[in-house]
């Protein structure tokens, strides 16, 4: 890789964010939607088995019945929150469904590719793996485009599944709000508003043993 695409790669990972607040809602047009699941679908995955479905949800009755789903889920948590973290927990906001322009579901189905799946024989969750390294592709491209993404985790399985009518064997790993914003956070919302900060990498780097 030339110099150039060196620096842009390193900037699209440092530059990315989950993103909450700054979707426009602006439309995500055909062919930068197409180079997004391309850029997901290139992902590595565990024996080539390519796990992963894409859901785009553009249908505003189904994001709005979702967000309900999500706000339930919010408060089940909040409900558990010490009463100082619930009031930290209060002032962030945890989902762009409807200010975004697109939902984006992420499947992952452990029957492709099955039972000689190589490389999982081991590890169940090598599967699981790969989903997640094709959303992070999608968040990186997202990023690269000057659009935003957020993952959002607050709802039951069995509820996202009835709604997108998924089948009964794939699992649902990720809501994610997609689409052009107003801007990128410098810094994680979690960490603006005091919730947790980062550490750094060497506090997370080990040598020859744990
Ligand atoms: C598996 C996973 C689930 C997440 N779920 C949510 C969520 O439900 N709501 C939310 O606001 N952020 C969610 N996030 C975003 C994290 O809060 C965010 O990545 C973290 O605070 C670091 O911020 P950054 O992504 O901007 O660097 C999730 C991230 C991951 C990887």
């Amino acid at each position: 890789m030339d110099a150039t695409t060196t620096d842009a790669v390193y900037e699209a990972i440092m530059r990315r964010r989950d993103v909450r607040c700054e979707f426009t809602g602006e439309p995500v047009p055909d062919e930068v939607l197409r180079r997004l699941l391309e850029a997901a679908h290139a992902a590595p995955s565990v024996g080539l088995t390519q796990p992963w479905d894409f859901i785009v949800v553009n249908d505003p009755a189904i994001r709005e019945r979702f967000r309900d789903h999500v706000a339930e889920e919010r408060e089940t948590f909040a409900t558990s929150l010490p009463p100082d973290m619930a009031g930290t927990f209060a002032r962030i906001k945890i989902e762009g469904i409807l200010e975004s322009s697109l939902g984006i579901v992420v499947t992952y189905d452990s029957t492709r590719g099955a039972p000689h799946v190589l490389g999982r024989h081991a590890i169940a969750d090598a599967g699981l793996y790969s989903t997640c390294l094709a959303i992070e592709n999608l968040w990186l491209a997202t990023t690269a485009e000057g659009y935003g993404m957020g993952w959002v985790s607050f709802y039951r399985e069995p509820f996202l599944r009835e709604l997108l009518s998924i089948p009964e064997h794939i699992r649902p790993v990720a809501w994610l709000c997609v689409g052009p914003v107003s801007g990128l956070q410098d810094v994680p919302d979690l960490e603006r508003h005091r919730w947790r900060t980062r550490r750094p990498v060497d506090d997370v780097t080990h040598w020859n043993r744990w």
